[in-house]
C-alpha cells in the first residue's frame, strides 16, 4: 500500500479515476444534495478501490452492467473522513455511487432567504479547498489525481447554478431547471465548484463576465471591470490563458476567503466591493492561479507554498505591469508584515512555518496561514535576486511548461531549478529556506519610495496633509505597524482625527478595529461585533475573534457574538473560529 497524500486514503497502487459524471438533485427544504457519481478509471481494475467520503450517506455502489458491487464505509477518522472501500469484479473501468451528501458537509454552505442580499430566494455554494470535495462528492479526492467531468444539476426553476467548468444548457422541468456543465480540463478535485442561487451576470470582457445577486451586480461589475486588462497582462507574463473564460462569481458575504480560484469561474467576497478598485490584488492573485496552482498544482498540502509562494510572486507581478513597482513594493511589504504575525502565532508550532511541511495528522485548514504565501514569495524573490529577472522569467516559463496539467513536490521543483539555473540553491540557501522554520537572514527586503516615507514616521501620528495622501494599502501598513496593543489615547487620537471605523475598505476597517480591540479601546468594540455579525471572510473573523478573546474586560462578548452569530459562518470557518476561542479559554 503506498499513501502518497497524508490527507487522501488514495492508495497510489489502485488505478486512478479520469473521469467524473455527476447527476445531482439540491434540496434545500433537507439541505441535502442527492446524487449518483459515476467515476471512470483509468485503466481496469480488481479488488480494492478506496475513496475519500465525509459524512456521506452511500446507497448503493454499482459496477459496469448496472450489477450491485460489495462496498464498506469505514469508521470515520478525525481529519480524514471515511473511507469508502469499493470492490471491483476483474474488468471493471466504470462504477456508479447513489449517495447524499449531510446537512453537515463542511464544504456547503447552506443560505436561508434572509441571509442573501436579495432576501427572496436560497443560496447554496462550496468551498473544497483543501479536503472538503469528499463531502460532496465520493473521490479520490488528492491533488495528486486530476479529473474531469460532467455535471447535471438539479434545481428549483428560481435559481441558477453555475459550476467552475464549461456551461452547457439550461433545461426547465416543471418547477425544476437542470443545468448542465462540461469540464474538458483536467483538475485537482480541490477545484470542484458550484454555487446555486439568485444570481444574474454582466459581462465585462470578451472572455469574462461578473455574476453576483441582482442588487450587487453593478457594483461588483464595475469593481471588477478591469478583469480583462488584468488577463492580458498576465499572458504577457506567464503564456496562454488555459482555461477558456475566466468569469467571477461575487460570493455572500459569509464566503470564508478572500478569494478562491476555481477554474473559469473564480468566486470573491463582497467585501472586495470597496467601490474604488482598491481589493482587486485578490482578483489578480486568482487569476494568476490559472498558471501557478491549477496548471502547476501541489501534490499535496505539505507542498502547499508551491501553490500559494509562486501566486503571490505572480500576482505582484501583475500588479507591478498595471500599476507600478511602488504599489506593488507596498503589498510586499504589508506582506512582510503578515509573515512575521504567522509566524509569532506559530510559536507553538515553529515547524509549520517551513516551506515543506509535514501535516500528517493536521487539519489543513487548521494550520492554514500566511506563512506559505509569504515566505514562499521571498524564497522565489530570493532566487530572482541572484539570479537576476530575466533569467528567473525564463525560469519561470520553463516550470509552467514541464509541469503544465501535472501536480508536483518541493522536489519537482527542486529538480528542475538545478538543471535550469546550476547553484543557485546552494547560494540562496535554499535547504534553510525550505526546511527550516521562521524567514532566513537572506530574504529580500520590500523596496518602494512611499514606504520609506511610512517607515520615516514610524508610530507617530501622520499630519492631515500626508494622511489624506495615503492609500488603503498605506493605512493598513501603517496600522499593522503600530504596536500591539497601543495605548487607549492613541487609539482615542487616531479615532478621532480619522474616523477608521467608517472605512469603506474592510482591510483598513479590520486593521484598526483589530488594533482597537487588542489595545481595549472600548469604544470600537460594538463596530467589530457589527463586522463580526456581517461578514464570514477568516482573514477578518480571525484577527478580531482573538482580538476581543485575548483580552479579559472582552473575553465573554467574543463568545457571545460567536454564540450569536456561528449559524451564518461556513463550517469551515466555524471551525476555525471554535478552536481559536478555545485557545483563549473563551
Ligand atoms: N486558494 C486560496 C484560498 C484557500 C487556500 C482556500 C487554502 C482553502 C484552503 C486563494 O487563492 C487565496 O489564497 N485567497 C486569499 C487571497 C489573497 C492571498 C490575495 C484570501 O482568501 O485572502
Ligand atoms: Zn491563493
Amino acid at each position: 500500500m503506498a499513501r502518497l497524500d497524508p490527507h487522501s486514503c488514495n492508495d497510489a497502487a489502485q488505478p486512478e479515476v479520469t473521469h467524473l459524471d455527476w447527476k445531482a438533485r439540491v434540496d434545500f427544504a433537507a439541505r441535502v444534495i442527492e446524487a449518483e457519481a459515476t467515476l471512470e478509471l483509468l485503466s481496469a481494475g480488481q479488488g480494492p478501490l478506496d475513496l475519500d467520503t465525509r459524512e456521506l450517506t452511500v446507497h448503493g455502489v454499482f459496477g459496469e452492467d448496472g450489477a450491485k458491487l460489495a462496498y464498506s464505509l469505514a469508521p470515520a477518522e478525525p481529519v480524514l473522513g471515511s473511507r469508502l472501500r469499493i470492490e471491483l469484479p476483474a474488468g471493471t473501468r466504470r462504477v456508479r455511487i447513489a449517495y447524499r451528501t449531510s446537512p453537515q458537509a463542511s464544504a456547503l454552505q447552506w443560505l436561508t432567504p434572509a441571509q442573501t442580499a436579495g432576501g427572496k430566494q436560497p443560496f447554496l455554494f462550496s468551498q473544497c479547498q483543501s479536503i472538503h470535495a469528499r463531502s460532496v462528492v465520493p473521490l479520490q479526492d488528492t491533488p495528486r489525481v486530476r479529473i474531469r467531468f460532467r455535471a447535471e444539476v438539479r434545481v428549483p426553476k428560481a435559481l441558477r447554478v453555475v459550476m467552475a467548468a464549461g456551461f452547457v444548457r439550461r433545461e426547465e422541468q416543471g418547477d425544476e431547471a437542470v443545468e448542465t456543465f462540461e469540464m474538458p480540463q483536467a483538475i485537482p478535485p480541490y477545484l470542484l465548484a458550484l454555487a446555486a442561487g439568485e444570481l444574474v451576470s454582466r459581462d465585462v470582457g470578451p472572455r469574462s463576465r461578473v455574476w453576483a445577486e441582482p442588487s450587487v451586480v453593478e457594483k461588483a461589475a464595475w469593481e471588477f471591470g478591469g478583469v480583462d486588462a488584468m488577463l492580458l497582462a498576465a499572458e504577457k507574463l506567464f503564456g496562454p490563458y488555459e482555461w477558456d473564460r475566466f468569469d467571477v462569481l461575487t460570493m455572500p458575504p459569509s464566503f470564508p476567503y478572500g478569494g478562491m480560484e476555481n477554474p473559469r469561474l473564480t468566486f470573491l467576497t463582497p467585501t472586495l466591493l470597496a467601490g474604488d478598485r482598491s481589493l482587486v490584488n485578490v482578483l489578480a492573485h486568482e487569476l494568476a492561479h490559472s498558471w501557478t496552482g491549477n496548471l502547476v498544482t501541489n501534490a499535496n498540502a505539505n507542498h502547499f507554498w508551491l501553490n500559494e509562494g509562486f501566486t503571490v510572486w505572480a500576482e505582484r507581478r501583475i500588479q507591478e505591469a498595471l500599476s507600478g513597482a511602488d504599489v506593488a513594493g507596498l503589498h510586499a511589504a504589508l506582506g512582510r508584515r503578515g509573515l512575521e504575525k504567522a509566524i509569532a502565532g506559530f510559536k507553538d508550532h515553529p515547524e509549520w512555518t517551513r516551506l515543506r511541511t509535514d501535516f500528517a495528522g493536521v487539519d489543513p485548514d487548521e494550520a492554514y496561514s500566511e506563512v506559505p504565501y509569504e515566505k514562499g514569495f521571498l524564497f522565489l524573490r530570493a532566487i530572482e535576486e541572484v539570479v537576476g529577472r530575466p533569467a528567473f522569467d525564463a525560469f519561470l516559463r520553463k516550470y509552467l511548461d514541464a509541469f503544465r496539467f501535472r501536480s508536483i513536490t518541493t522536489e519537482d521543483f527542486t529538480a528542475l531549478v538545478d538543471k535550469e539555473l546550476p547553484g543557485v540553491l546552494a547560494k540562496v540557501n535554499a535547504q534553510e529556506w525550505i526546511d527550516g522554520p521562521g524567514v532566513p537572514a537572506n530574504a529580500p527586503l520590500a523596496r518602494s519610495a512611499r514606504l520609506e516615507a511610512l517607515q520615516a514616521l514610524g508610530t507617530n501620528l501622520p499630519a492631515d496633509e500626508v494622511a489624506k495622501r495615503w492609500t488603503p494599502t498605506e493605512w493598513s501598513l501603517y496600522l499593522e505597524s503600530l504596536p500591539h496593543p497601543s495605548s487607549r489615547e492613541a487609539c482615542a487620537e487616531l479615532d478621532r482625527r480619522f474616523s477608521l471605523g467608517k472605512s469603506g475598505n474592510y482591510e483598513v476597517l479590520v486593521s484598526w478595529l483589530s488594533l482597537a480591540a487588542s489595545s481595549g479601546f472600548e469604544p470600537a468594540v460594538p463596530r467589530v461585533e457589527e463586522v463580526l455579525g456581517k461578514v464570514g471572510r477568516m482573514k477578518y473573523l480571525k484577527p478580531l475573534y482573538t482580538a476581543l478573546a485575548t483580552n479579559s474586560a472582552t473575553r465573554e462578548n467574543a463568545r457571545r457574538c460567536f454564540e450569536k452569530h456561528k449559524d451564518s459562518y461556513h463550517p469551515i470557518a466555524q471551525q476555525v473560529i471554535a478552536g481559536i476561542l478555545k485557545k483563549n479559554g473563551a
